[in-house]
This record gives C-alpha cells, structure tokens and sequence, in this order.
C-alpha cells in the first residue's frame, strides 16, 4: 500500500470511529465535544492540513507525535525542548520539522497553526496563556494547572478569545466511556448513589537521571514545583467521569495523604484517599497507591439497579447474579463450616463481587492495559482527541465543554490535595466556580 493509500485508510478508519460515536444525536448530547468533529466537519475539512508546533518532545510529546504521523489531516512542522535527547528523539520522527528550544520562539513561527504542549504541568499555564495571546490553537496535556489560580486565569483568557483549547482527557473521547455515560443517564442502573475510582500501580515513578543538575527536569512528577502527584497525574481523569456522569460537582472534600513507601526523596504523596461529597450526600471514593497493584484502575459509578465500570466498558445488574455449579458446591460447604462455628450466622457469608454477570458496554476490545498506563492503552480516546483538535485548528471551531470539564477536574484534584495537606474538609472556594458547574 502506498503513502497516498495509508492516508486515506486512516482518514476512513478515523471518520467510522467518529460517525460511530457521532451516529446518534443522543450520544452528541451525551458528549456535546464532539459536535466539533462530526462526519460532517471531517469531509468539509477534508483536503486542508493542520500544521502542529510540538512543545514538549518527551515521553508523552513523542506519543503524540505518532498519532499525528497517522492522521491524514496533520502535519509536524515544529518541535520545541530544552533536553536535547529529547528533542533529537523527536526529530528523528519528524525530519522535515523546525527544532527550537524556547517555546517563545516557536509560538512568533507563522507555519503553526496549533500547539501540543506536553511538558510538566508546572509550565502548562504559562505556555498555554503565551500560545493563546499569540493566535495559536492549543492541545495541553492534562492537568489544566498547578494552582486554581492559575486555572482561573487560563479559562478567563480561552473565553475572552476565539482560539481552540484542547486538553488530553482522553476519556471524553473513549467510546466505551461515551456510551456507558449515555446509557447510565438513560436509566441502566437506575439513580446514581455513589462513585468509586482507584488507581494502583507498583512503580516509583522514577526516572534514570544521567547527572544530578537534570533531576527536577526528568523526575519532575516528584516534586511540588512541577507535580501535584497522583491527584493531578491520574484522578484528573477519574473525577472527570464522576462530574460528567453527576452533571455536577461536588462541594467539598477530604482526605489523607502520605508517603507511605517511596521515602526516597519526592514530595508528592505516594498514597491517597480522598472523599468528595454532592451537596445531596452522594460521595466519590478515590484511591490511588503506588505500591502495590492488586485493584488495578477502575471507575465505578454505583446505581441502585447495578454497576458500571466504566474502565472495563462493562456493567453489572443488582438482581443479575450467576453461581456456577462449583461456586455453590464450595459455598454449601463454607456455609456448613460456618454453621458449626457458635457466632457464626448466615451473615457472616461472604458478599462477592465477581458472582455478578458483565455486560459490555461496547463491542471489541477494551482493553486499558491492566491500568498499567494509559500510553500504551489499546484504544484509550487519546487519537480521537488529537484528531478533533487538528480539525479544530482547520475550521477554527472551539470544541463544547473541553475547557470547563478540564477546569472541573483539575480544581477537584487542587482542592483533594489542600484538603490531605491541611487535614480538613475543605470547600470549593466561590471565586473558582463558573458558570457551567453546577454543585
Ligand atoms: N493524558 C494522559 O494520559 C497522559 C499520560 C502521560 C503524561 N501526560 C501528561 O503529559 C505531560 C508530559 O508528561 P511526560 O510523561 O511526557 O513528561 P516527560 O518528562 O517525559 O516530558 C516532558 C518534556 O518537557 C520538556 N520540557 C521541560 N521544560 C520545558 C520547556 N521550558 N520548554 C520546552 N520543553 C520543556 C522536557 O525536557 C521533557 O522532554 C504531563 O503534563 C503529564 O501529566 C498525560
């Protein structure tokens, strides 16, 4: 197949994904984003390129960059880090690229259109501010900011303008995120009284570090000046479900924090435990420990007539259980067991989780890589992202919502980690709401 051929194939496989998330007017209203990248803006784009500024060539840059390599409607054409390996890593993919190393100067370059910044959330308001006032385009990687203030600042300038603002929550573009959503608010598991979200792992987080000036530049995820730690690196997508599920955010939250394995320096918290509670009492459990990986990653919203998890694209019904014939045998005898023992009664029975029958959400595969990372996931949204905002970049139109979901979330993880570091319930402050949230 020729280079020509390849294009066309992806521009075919990219519109069949979105007209299969677009195809119903009710998943548009489940996932408003999308009404900027239906079949439609694809074919009246078709022909026109995005051309891309990469700030930020490292790890999760040079992700990006093979996905925009396989679209059909991007092209690369310059490249932004301060660590040379990085950058050279990343001309390698993109030869014909201009290569810079202070973002300011690619921002003044007339031959981009949009900017994908993927550098240690510390720098994301600056650039993203900077990139705005010059007339770019831009896709951040999430979180939206390091402080609340600055997420206010950010979100006054994309409303104040006419540029697009894109950021990497990948879930709002995961199909089987979208369906599970529309169909939660169509009733499948009845009313919602809950939300569960963990993520484990078994891994320091660190990185080789070739001499000790380059530690905060490579291991920036440690270290407070860059990172707000597994609030901001992995709930900000999680909490974006439960608002986007709930239709609201919580008003307040606490929880604790600690470095309870990884004492080797870092500051951010290797285990959290943050509770959010509605104003109407339902609450949000979120768990996230880097040092055993058990539970995996998991999103759970927890209805009256079932469960859905969303990570796994499944569900399971209340009433819908399923005993194999082994499974009773071995309960019969536990049971018998129990029985003989004086205090034990009927309710000492183990409640199990995995009697209960999944049902997809969507057909194929879902897999999410055992929540391992979301880089290598096998299908995770983040393409889709990319796509939309090139389309973006192309008709100019800003995408529903994006911004003030990425604010939600991220203020929600600002104020789980103010909440763990004072060890207090803390409200969500006034001067931060917006005029989307509703609480
Ligand atoms: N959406 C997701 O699922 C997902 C997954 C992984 C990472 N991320 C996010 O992507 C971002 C980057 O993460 P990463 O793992 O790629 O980090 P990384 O350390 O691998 O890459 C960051 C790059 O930014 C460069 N950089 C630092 N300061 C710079 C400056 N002033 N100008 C230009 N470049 C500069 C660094 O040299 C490095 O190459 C973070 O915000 C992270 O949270 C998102």
């Amino acid at each position: 197949m020729n280079e020509k051929e390849q294009m066309d194939l992806g521009r075919r496989k990219f519109c069949l994904d979105l007209g299969r998330m677009t195809g119903g007017l009710a998943l548009l209203s489940a996932a408003p984003w999308l009404k900027a990248c239906t079949d439609e803006k694809v074919t009246a784009t078709q022909g026109e390129t995005a051309r891309i500024g990469m700030v930020g060539t490292g790890s999760r840059g040079r992700y990006h960059i093979h996905n925009l390599l396989a679209l059909p409607h991007a092209r690369v054409t310059a490249l932004c880090d301060i660590y040379p390996p990085n950058l050279e890593a990343a001309q390698a993919l993109c030869p014909g690229a201009r290569a810079y190393t202070d973002y300011r100067r690619l921002l003044d370059d007339p031959e981009v259109d949009g900017v994908v910044i993927s550098t240690p959330l510390g720098l994301h308001a600056d650039m993203t501010l900077a990139a705005l006032s010059a007339g770019k385009h831009v896709f951040c990687e999430k979180a939206m900011a390091l402080t609340m203030e600055q997420c206010k600042e950010v979100y006054d300038a994309y409303q104040a303008g006419d540029r697009a603002l894109y950021y990497c929550m990948q879930r709002m573009y995961d199909p089987k995120y979208i369906e599970g959503v529309q169909r939660i608010k169509d009733g499948l598991i009845g009313d919602v009284v809950g939300m569960r979200c963990h993520w484990f792992r078994n891994a320091d987080w660190r990185r080789p570090v070739p001499s000790p000036e380059l530690e905060r530049l490579i291991n920036w995820r440690l270290y407070q000046e860059f990172s707000g730690g597994l609030m901001t690196e992995l709930a900000t997508h999680q909490l974006e479900v439960c608002n986007w599920v709930a239709g609201r955010l919580p008003s307040e939250a606490v929880g604790m924090g600690d470095i309870v394995y990884w004492k080797d320096g870092r500051e951010v918290y290797d285990s959290v435990n943050v509770t959010y509670r509605f104003s109407d009492g339902r609450k949000i459990a979120y768990e996230s420990l880097i040092s055993n990986k058990y539970n995996g990653m998991e999103d759970q919203i927890l209805g009256k007539g079932g469960t859905v998890d969303l990570t796994k694209g499944v569900y399971y019904l209340e009433e819908d259980t399923e005993i194999s014939g082994m499974r009773r045998l071995m309960d019969s005898i536990r049971q018998g067991v129990f029985a003989a023992v004086p205090t034990a009664g009927p309710s000492w029975r183990p409640e199990y989780r995995n009697e209960y029958v999944p049902h997809p959400l969507v057909q194929g595969s879902v897999s999410v890589n055992g929540g391992q990372s979301m880089v290598a996931a096998d299908h995770d949204g983040s393409d889709l992202v990319m796509s939309a905002f090139c389309i973006s970049c192309i008709s100019g139109e800003k995408a529903e919502n994006v911004v003030e979901e990425a604010y939600g979330s991220t203020l929600l993880c600002l104020l789980g980690n103010q909440a763990m570091a004072e060890g207090r319930t803390v409200r969500f402050p006034e001067e931060y709401k917006i005029p989307y949230m509703k609480f």
